[in-house]
């Protein structure tokens, strides 16, 4: 528990009620919160039926016989895919857009929920010539790009199971996930735009499919279906690739969806935990999209005639999962869709994009408005952003200071900010202010979500007595809530559920440390584990060592998460060489190949920060490296106690390392 930073803490006296006109028209009411208390199931189930269309009814709420393993919904009959598009056609919305999307040299799009079904009904039937039914996985690696959309939709509406592994992560980190799914087909593109380049896509699928099969895997792999967007020239194999639109052209644009049972498996998105193997979090359909859905609705207070959101997160991450594809489209939302970076080609270009479309609701990271802080408010002071009216953050803790800019300089001083506590596992939002209702608080993301029930647990498993801090966890099943780890029932049981759970009642253990102050109020302290978050991405210092290690130069390595001003943090490796393996190399060569190394292994996220070569690593006398000192150094703090450590010198030696190297006296 960082015990440092829960009694450093600010008390945030700065308070922001909500405006009576914003009340009096938000979504959202304070009988919600009531409702749920009275019957928490009951409150899940009438959310359940009012917003989605079930082919089949559900009788059954939640069985949770087999804790923590749970079907909620589990009678019940559905189609994903059918909820996020055919119904809001059939409702007359057709016209209405889906998605205006924007590509980063300048291109644009724009699909109405018509077009969007059409090209999904597409898709479907040239998934299902390609031999993909109920249950296969499918691999999507794509650019941030229309059809990432319509490929997730695709597999939904076939009760396949989609697994979107993020662009930028590397071939090697593709083709392990590509194993542990035993993905049928992958869906890439030739490339995607980004910093104004072409970033191929495609080389990367033909590695991560060459290592598999030169490890003797079992391929199962049979095809690979193309989007052309980069243009750039890629390698073909015959029988194995084909392109996305041939394919699409060739398929017949009629398809009904078919309904699948509630707890139909929907994804397997991976993400990074304490070990060196990335975990394979599973999501099922009904309950997943009920929450999904619901979050959407009532946390931006979406008005789905009026507003036009934008979530700026890949599809490869699961805010891009809930809130870019999921709940947007399940709501019969208009949504923005930007495929690169936010600077290019000038650093403006986000808030031209508002300007252009009007948009109402931005969702965004810290780190974002962190770095727009550094720039300066004459770039975002010079586009009218007057359309927005709701601000939402997630991934990380947003500082009272970013929180109090974001709404000054974007939201013009007056719109509410939601900062939206969650996580993969999660599957949707589970603390938040609702806006017209919560009265906000900069820096804490507040209160569990009408239906969800989090406690914040001391070192005795008992909650603790505002205020005061602990461990977060969630106390009672979600809809939206994890199924399990894909392929590890043991590990699914034993990194969530075994920490605080007792005979009679299964406690989900979040990761994360937490205080509640005195009005009850959530303030989210990071993870107590070795998970940390660089521009709010989940990165495992573990995985991050392991490829490090992997390096014939390296005998020894530990990597830490250090404070960084607009990243959160930062990945700072310390690395012990392996006797004469790196002689003649400067120390420069050295961490250039090093970080290389991390990049090729994983992906250009988990790029260290800074590499520092040393002679010994601070231990305990039991052989523990111990990274609380380590990450003193790389904070450029006093080193805290050293008394437990074998040899107390080395934590000295590092130090000058470290001041020497970054300046820092
Ligand atoms: O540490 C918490 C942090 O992000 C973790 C979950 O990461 P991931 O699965 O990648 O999902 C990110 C997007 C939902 C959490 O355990 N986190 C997420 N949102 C917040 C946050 N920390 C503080 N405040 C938040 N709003």
């Amino acid at each position: 528990m960082p015990e440092n930073s829960i009694d450093s803490l600010l008390r945030e006296s700065r308070l922001f009620p909500p405006s009576n006109d914003f009340a009096a028209t938000s979504v959202a009411s304070p009988e919600l919160y009531e409702r749920a208390a009275a019957d928490r199931l009951g409150f899940w189930a009438e959310t359940a039926r009012e917003l989605l269309h079930w082919h089949k009814p559900f009788t059954e709420t939640l069985d949770w016989s087999n804790a923590p393993f749970a079907r909620w919904f589990g009678d019940g009959e559905l189609n994903v895919a059918y909820n996020c598009l055919d119904r809001h056609v059939e409702a007359g919305n057709g016209d209405r857009v889906a998605i205006h999307w924007e590509g980063e040299p300048g291109d644009s799009r724009t699909l109405t929920y018509a077009e969007l079904t059409t090209e999904v009904k597409r898709a479907a039937n040239a998934l299902t010539a390609l031999g993909i039914g109920q249950g296969d996985r499918v691999a999507i690696y794509l650019p941030l790009i229309p059809e990432a959309v319509i490929a997730m939709l695709a597999v939904a509406r076939l009760g396949a199971v989609h697994s979107v592994v993020f662009g930028g992560f590397s071939a090697e980190s593709l083709s392990s996930r590509i194993h542990d799914a035993s993905a049928k087909l992958v869906i890439t593109a030739d490339g995607g735009w980004r910093r104004g380049k072409v970033f191929p896509l495609k080389p990367a699928v033909d590695a991560a499919l060459g290592m598999l099969a030169a490890s003797g895997a079992e391929s199962t792999v049979s095809t690979v279906l193309v989007v052309k967007r980069g243009e750039n020239d890629v390698e073909w194999t015959e029988g194995r690739d084909l392109w996305w639109h041939d394919e699409l052209a060739k398929a017949d644009p009629e398809h009904e969806a078919k309904a699948f049972n509630a707890e139909n498996p929907l994804f397997i998105l991976y993400t990074s935990g304490t070990t060196g193997k990335p975990k394979g979090i599973l999501h099922t359909s009904g309950g997943y999209l009920t929450q999904a859905a619901f979050t959407h609705q009532n946390v931006f207070d979406v008005h789905p005639e009026t507003d036009v959101y934008w979530c700026t997160a890949d599809v490869g991450w699961v805010t891009g999962h809930s809130y870019v594809t999921y709940g947007p489209l399940a709501n019969g939302a208009t949504q923005v869709l930007y495929e690169g970076t936010p600077d290019t080609p000038h650093p403006g270009r986000w808030w031209e994009i508002i300007q252009k479309y009007k948009v109402s609701i931005l969702y965004t990271a810290p780190t974002a408005i962190r770095s727009f802080m550094k720039v300066g408010r004459e770039v975002p002071d010079a586009f009218d952003l007057s359309s927005l009216r709701v601000l939402g953050s997630v991934g990380e803790p947003i500082n009272p200071e970013a929180w109090i800019w974001y709404r000054d300089v974007i939201g013009a001083g007056s719109t509410p900010i939601v900062d939206t506590w969650w996580q993969t596992e999660t599957g949707a939002i589970m603390i938040s202010a609702l806006p017209g209702i919560t009265t906000l608080k900069p820096g804490s993301a507040q209160v569990p979500i009408p239906g969800v029930k989090v406690d914040v647990l001391g070192e005795d498993g008992a909650p603790v007595t505002p205020p005061s801090g602990g461990a977060l966890v969630i106390s009672e099943p979600w809809p939206a809530m994890l199924r399990g780890i894909w392929g590890d029932p043991d590990r699914y049981v034993a990194t969530y559920w075994a920490k605080y759970s007792t005979p009679q009642k299964s406690i989900y253990f979040a990761g994360d440390g937490a205080r509640i102050d005195e009005d009850g109020d959530i303030w989210l302290l990071g993870r107590v584990d070795d998970v940390i978050k660089v521009s709010g991405h989940r990165l495992s210092t573990t995985e991050i060592e392991s490829a490090l290690v992997s390096h014939p130069i390296v005998a020894e390595a530990a990597v830490v998460g250090a404070d960084d001003k607009t990243t959160g943090q930062a990945v700072v490796a310390f690395v012990i060489l392996r006797a004469g393996k790196a002689e003649g190399q400067s120390t420069e060569e050295t961490t250039t190949a090093l970080a290389k190394q991390v990049t090729e292994k994983i992906g250009a996220i988990a790029r260290p920060r800074q590499i520092f070569i040393v002679a010994e690593l601070p231990k305990t006398r039991s052989g523990k490296i111990m990274r609380r000192l380590l990450r003193d150094v790389a904070e450029g703090r006093e080193i805290g106690d050293t008394t437990t450590l074998a040899d107390s010198s080395v934590m000295s030696l590092i130090s000058e390392k470290f001041h020497a190297a970054s300046g820092t006296e």
